[in-house]
């Protein structure tokens, strides 16, 4: 889901349950302007305070698999600590990590010692995302943050067949 408000994003949330869905993802990593414009995805990073109600919320309304995309700041890394210690103090199921600042969109290097800091941090799986584009990449974001996992984008939609290398 991506949004910021909150009653809708609940009563998404309950329409999907009705669904046999595998979880429900919630957005905070989308750097387009249209979006962040609105303080959505990535421009929720912006204002913790926002991003810790939603998810204190989010995860009381949902009783099945709920999980957080994010990236690691809007401006900078520096803001992931303060980040990390809101999605710690929920129960949240997994956290996927884009290792960039919504300013970095998508093109610098990844700073895979924030996603580290989170799989240490973290009671959840930590999945580590970005720049992952082949065995090498991906073999190597996980010897520098012990992720549970790679989530792999751009990668797999220019080589459908990496998953299989
Ligand atoms: C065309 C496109 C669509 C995307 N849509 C989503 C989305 O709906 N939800 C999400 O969390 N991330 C979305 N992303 C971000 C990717 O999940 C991922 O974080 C980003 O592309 C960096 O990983 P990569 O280097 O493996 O591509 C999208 C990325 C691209 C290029």
């Amino acid at each position: 889901m991506i949004g910021r408000d909150l009653p809708s994003l609940i009563h998404t949330a309950n329409e999907l349950a009705k669904f046999p869905i595998a979880g429900i993802d919630l957005n905070l990593g989308c750097p387009a302007p249209i979006v962040c414009r609105k303080d959505a995805g990535g421009g929720l990073l912006r204002n913790p305070e926002t991003v810790n109600r939603l998810i204190g919320s989010l995860r009381e309304a949902i009783s099945g698999r709920f999980t957080v995309k994010t990236r690691l700041g809007y401006h900078s890394e520096n803001e992931f600590p303060k980040l990390l210690e809101i999605f710690r103090s929920h129960a949240i199921d997994g956290l996927t990590i884009h290792g960039r600042t919504v300013l970095e969109r998508y093109q610098t290097p990844v700073h895979p010692d924030f996603v580290k800091m989170a799989v240490e941090t973290m009671a959840c799986p930590v999945i580590a995302n970005g720049n992952v584009i082949d065995v090498e990449t991906g073999l190597a974001y996980f010897a520098k943050t012990a992720a549970a996992g790679l989530m792999i984008g751009r990668g797999a939609i220019r080589n459908p067949w990496i998953f299989h290398s």
